[in-house]
């Protein structure tokens, strides 16, 4: 059974495309067949595993079948990356299939799910990487998901936000029916977690606190501040490619064995 994982928060900058990246590296590196779908206009997940795409025509790009062309389908683009995975990629004027999808009257949701349903048997594992909005994307991310994954990083700005986002997601689910749900903290020193030595700092106290607020939806995988993660982005690679012995990548590698391929 092919698993559909969406990455998704409201907030910019918390880490979806990076955990969505190098987590659908990871699961391919270890034998399953990934797909990796791209909704956003920064192009993370595309530029990481297709190389430039600022240059593809938006008919090579999830723009084709996101703006009503009955005749283009998501198989016409997908990408074979290098790194073993396949890509479909975004297209940095993604705006304009919020503005056609909101446009429609019926099944807006649905678009990208029924692409999915073409070729999910060729798949063990779909990773979605959504914008930091909630919108019409948005809201297609989640109907093919099994798991939605919120990365979120350990301040209030971005609480509010994920606590917005699981809100979206709840309504959603008045007419899709119920989703496993994580939110993921994000550029944490495990120093901070209780039993840490700076667990009774101000941002301690905030761990203790999302530990409360998002009780049963947290994930107790942490995800390290790392410099590693961010220099294997610049190089064009993923972490487990760059460093795969350290920190960061055995991390990210828990990340995968306990929530994804527990899916
Ligand atoms: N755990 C991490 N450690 C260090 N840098 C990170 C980490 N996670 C993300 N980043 C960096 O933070 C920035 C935002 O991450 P990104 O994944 O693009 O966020 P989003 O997709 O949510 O907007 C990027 O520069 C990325 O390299
Ligand atoms: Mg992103």
């Amino acid at each position: 059974m092919t698993k559909v994982l969406a990455f998704t928060n409201n907030k910019g900058g918390t880490g979806k495309s990076t955990l969505c990246s190098n987590s659908a590296h990871l699961v391919a590196r270890n034998g399953a067949r990934v797909l990796v779908i791209d909704m956003t206009s920064q192009t993370t997940c595309s530029s990481l595993f297709l190389g430039k795409v600022d240059t593809l025509d938006e008919s090579d790009t999830i723009l084709a079948f996101l703006k009503k062309r009955p005749d283009k389908h998501i198989e016409e683009v997908i990408f074979e990356s290098p790194k073993g995975l396949d890509a479909v990629s975004a297209h940095v004027s993604m705006a304009e299939a919020v503005t056609q999808l909101a446009a429609m009257q019926m099944g807006k949701e649905g678009v990208l799910n029924r692409e999915i349903e073409r070729i999910k048997d060729q798949y063990d594992y779909i990773f979605i990487d959504s914008p930091g909005d909630l919108n019409e994307l948005t809201a297609n991310a989640l109907v093919p998901a099994d798991k939605i994954f919120i990365p979120t990083r350990l301040n209030r700005t971005d609480f509010q936000c994920t606590e917005t986002t699981i809100r979206f997601i709840q309504e959603a689910e008045n007419f899709i029916g119920p989703r496993k749900v994580k939110v993921l903290i994000n550029m944490l020193d495990d120093r901070y977690k209780p039993g840490g030595i700076w667990a009774n700092s101000h941002t301690g106290e905030l761990y203790s606190q999302a530990q409360k607020t998002f009780s049963d939806v947290l994930s107790p995988v942490t995800i390290p501040d790392s410099t590693d993660i961010r220099t294997a982005f610049d190089r064009g690679l993923t972490i487990v490619e760059y460093k795969p012995g350290e920190a960061a990548a055995k991390r990210i590698q828990e990340l995968v064995n306990r929530e994804v391929l527990s899916v």
